[in-house]
Parts: structure tokens; sequence; C-alpha cells
């Protein structure tokens, strides 16, 4: 039977999706969902609910005792793009976030840890096509820098202290149900709303810009489907690569128009395209897919048909 589950940082994008979904599959009870703030009336009609600051590790401590928590997804981070505005606030809460629940599970108090790290990991001197699962990693954000401190220390803690902690490299995640906040990959669902609202959309990223991104049902499953795979099965305890398809600004675009013909797009680019061409264009998961199974299933033209028919509604 499934032990108690906390989300940490449940009312994000990835969040609110992620809670829906372990608590569809475990049961509401199971899955206690907590954030800085209150989420979608759907989210917080669905199952407990604690306000909880991810930097506090009493408080987090407090909620772990008494639902006797087992498992925890920590969720809550500050993205690319904010964090390029608040660097002190980003690494203060990506890091020490981390640490609580690392050393809550070095203590024994919980046993197993999911926590997200990013395609950000990467940067300028990385090779951009299909990069590889240990390449060179010198990110040159804020949030990137965070993100590849956070998998060194993952590793070290299992190592070091045998702590059960499961990464994964997000690519630009592409979702209808919660909006993203503060990301360089975000234009990737701003398009959609706009193109439904408007007929058109002022993208900040290139033309050309070509970067790895996925439709929120295949990270979710892809986050699940690592967590319950079996310890000894996986071979990399800093964070998995995650691949499922690479597109461009004009790529959405083509692919909005099959359904919006009269759709238009121009560029702006702003201070995230910097972010955004320090990263690779596409990414080499053959580890994940190897270790635990991983099989994307949403290609850009599907994404778009989901994306278009659920906000519509
Ligand atoms: N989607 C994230 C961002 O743009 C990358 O992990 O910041």
């Amino acid at each position: 039977m499934q032990k108690p589950i906390l989300i940490i940082g449940a009312c994000g994008q990835i969040g609110t999706e992620l809670t829906m979904e372990l608590r569809n599959k475990y049961g509401a009870d199971k899955v206690i969902a907590s954030d800085i703030r209150e989420g979608n009336d759907t989210l917080m009609a669905s199952g407990p609910f604690e306000l909880l600051d991810a930097t506090n590790y009493a408080a987090i401590e407090d909620v772990v005792m008494h639902y006797e928590i087992d498992e925890v997804y920590l969720m809550a981070a500050m993205l690319s793009a904010t964090a390029e505005k608040f660097p002190m606030r980003a690494w203060n809460l990506n890091m020490n976030s981390l640490f609580n629940v690392l050393n809550l599970a070095k203590e024994n108090k919980i046993s197993k840890i999911f926590w997200p790290s990013s395609i950000a990991v990467f940067g300028p001197n990385t090779p951009k096509e299909n990069t590889a699962q240990s390449t060179i990693m010198e990110p040159s954000t804020v949030y990137g820098i965070s993100k590849q401190s956070g998998e060194r220390w993952c590793e070290y803690y299992f190592k070091k202290f045998g702590v059960d902690v499961r990464s994964v490299r997000y690519p630009g995640l592409i979702s209808w149900k919660t909006m993203p906040g503060g990301g360089t990959t975000d234009y990737a669902v701003e398009i959609y709303h706009e193109a439904l609202e408007k007929g058109s959309y002022q993208s900040f990223l290139d033309k050309g810009t070509k970067l790895p991104m996925m439709y929120m049902d295949d990270a979710i499953r892809a986050t699940i489907q690592l967590m319950e795979s079996p310890a000894e099965q996986l071979t990399v305890r800093s964070s998995y690569n995650l691949g499922s398809m690479s597109f461009t600004p004009d790529d959405v675009a083509k692919s909005i128009k099959k359904h919006i013909p009269g759709f238009e797009i121009s560029y702006a680019p702003d201070f995230r395209q910097k972010i955004a061409d320090s990263w690779p264009s596409s990414i080499d998961d053959t580890q994940a897919k190897k270790d635990w199974d991983w099989k994307p299933e949403f290609d850009l033209d599907q994404t778009t048909s989901e994306m278009l028919t659920n906000l519509k509604k």
C-alpha cells in the first residue's frame, strides 16, 4: 500500500498536475499538497492542503511527522528568467529547499525524494545537438547554477548517506491547466493562449531558437515512472536527461496555423534570448530509456491539438 506523499510546491505548473495524478492513482488522502500560496479551486477541493514555506526546515518536518510522510516531491523553485532578476532569492529558495528534504531523508524521516533538475544545467560550451547525459556543464544562469549544484548534492547524499533521491532534467514544459511562471520556455505556453484570444503572438525568443520541449502528460508520466522504478535499476543519481521533441517558435506557429490559418507571429527577443541560446537544442535520453523504460508520446502537432482543444473549453 502507498504510504503518504508530500508535494512541496503543489500549486505551480508541474505541481498542480502531479498532485492530481498522484491523487487519482493512490487516493486523495495519501497525497498532501503544500505551497506558500493556495492553488486553483480544483486542486484545493481535491484533498488535504498545507501552507508551507519550502525554506523552513522545522515547518516541513512538522508536516512530515503529522501525516507520517514517506515520500517528498519537491517542486518549489524559482525559474530561469525570474532568477536572473533575484539571484540571491533564487539561490536561497532553490538550494535551501533541497537541503531541507535531503536532510530529512538523511535522518530517516522520509525514505524517497523526487527533485526536478532542468536542461538549464547545460551551458554555452555544451554540445548543442543530442546533448549527452554526461558532458561539459558550465551553466551561465543563476537557475542553471542552482540546478547543477543541486544535482551534485543529490548524488553526494545518495553515495554518502544512501538517500534515495531521484531526478530528471525537464525540458520546457507545455500545459494548459496552470500557467508556468518566470521561465525562458514559457513562450511555448503563452503562444497558444494568445493564438485563441488574439490570433497573434509576439515571441520573446527568436524565430529559429530550437529548444527541447515536452507536453505535460509526458512529464508527469516520466516523473511517476521514475519514482516507481526499483532502486537497483537506477544508474544516475544526479539527474536523468529526459527528451521528447525539439522545436522553434516558427515550428509552433506553423503547427498552430494548421488549426488557425490566420494566426500571425512576430519576434521581439528580450533578455531571455541569451538564456535560451545557452541551452541545448536537443537531448540524448538513452540512459532514461535503458534504466526505466522512458518513452515519450506527444509530438508537436499532438501537443498543439491538445492545447487548443482544452484551452478553447
Ligand atoms: N522551463 C524552465 C525555464 O525556462 C527550464 O527548466 O526556466
